[in-house]
């Protein structure tokens, strides 16, 4: 069974992680949405377990989707589950200098491969801090995040 893992922080979710998981769903047999950072730290607006609740909310339809975490080492996660593949996806050449060394590093420590799925246009400029920033002062993202999302957010906001 082919498995791979989206790993990221996902703070909030947005459509274009969305469409990540989504297309890495139609090519491997089995997809884990990994939310990484420590449960028991609070960094950013929502916690960990907030986050897998929002993305489980979206992906109903991709059955052969999970969401996990872990706060350690991503690699420690693959290598204990038997994970060769993680999927990232690509905005633009900044992305791209920030995941290289990472995908080396990460394949020096354990052999896994990092797999990168250019983004989809419409949501090449989308990031969740950004999102997060947007509707902190009251802007509208509909379309480029979930709507569930987007009132979590602004319910942390109020
Ligand atoms: O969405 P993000 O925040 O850009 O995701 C980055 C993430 C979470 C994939 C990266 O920070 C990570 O892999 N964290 C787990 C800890 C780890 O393995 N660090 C060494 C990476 S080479």
């Amino acid at each position: 069974m082919s498995i791979a893992v989206c790993p990221g922080s996902f703070d909030p979710v947005t459509n274009g992680h969305l469409d990540i998981f989504r297309r890495a769903a139609e090519h491997f047999d089995q997809v884990t949405v990994l939310v990484t950072g420590n449960p028991a730290k609070t960094s950013g607006l929502f916690s960990i377990e907030e986050r897998k609740e929002l993305i489980r909310a979206v992906t109903t339809d991709i059955p052969n989707l999970t969401v996990d975490h872990w706060g350690g080492l991503l690699v420690d996660y693959t290598t204990a589950h038997n994970i060769k593949v993680l999927i990232k996806g690509l905005r633009s050449s900044l992305d791209y200098d920030y995941e290289l060394p990472m995908a080396q590093m990460n394949r020096r420590l354990s052999g896994v491969e990092t797999f990168f799925v250019m983004t989809d246009e419409k949501f090449g400029y989308v990031s969740s801090s950004l999102c997060k920033e947007v509707v902190k002062y009251g802007g509208d993202v509909s379309g480029l995040v979930p709507e569930s999302v987007i009132a979590a957010m602004r319910e942390k906001f109020a």
